[in-house]
């Protein structure tokens, strides 16, 4: 199986910024974990981040019959972004939303999230455990 991760601005920055609500663990340390976490699982994990949210529509895109599913965190443009939705829509892969915070329970503009309304699931407030989840359902569900 075949997933595509995508992480939007800001996430490269795990590790460094408010650590607090997004944890200690840097950025690369994280998706290092993951992607020895799936191979051992039999999944070949590809990740992806950007801070253009057209960069990321371009990826998106481009994973159109590639994979068998996709892994985002479109972190700030969760809730703004209807053309990541869009092109979630346009290539229909099976899509997993994840966010390490609890996004409903922090500020109101955090509760909307344009993803959701394509993604088959949403995890939230699990922190890095959240992303090895989304892989779990993936493995689960194939
Ligand atoms: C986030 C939550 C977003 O509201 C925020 O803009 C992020 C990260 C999360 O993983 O909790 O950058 O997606």
């Amino acid at each position: 199986m075949k997933l595509l991760l995508i992480n939007g601005p800001n996430l490269n920055m795990l590790g460094i910024r408010e650590k607090s609500i997004y944890g200690s663990m840097m950025y690369k340390d994280i998706m290092r974990g993951l992607k020895q976490y799936a191979s051992a699982n039999g999944v070949k994990l590809t990740v992806y981040q950007s801070n253009s949210e057209g960069k990321i529509v371009d990826k998106i895109q481009k994973a159109y019959k590639r994979f068998d599913g996709i892994i985002i965190n479109p972190a700030a443009y969760t809730h703004t972004s209807i053309a990541i939705l869009d092109a979630l829509k346009a290539v229909d892969i099976p899509t997993i939303e994840v966010h390490l915070s609890d996004v409903n329970n922090r500020e109101e503009f955090r509760k909307t999230s344009y993803v959701s309304l394509y993604a088959k699931k949403t995890i939230m407030g699990k922190g890095k455990d959240g992303y090895y989840l989304a892989i779990d359902e993936f493995i689960k569900q194939s």
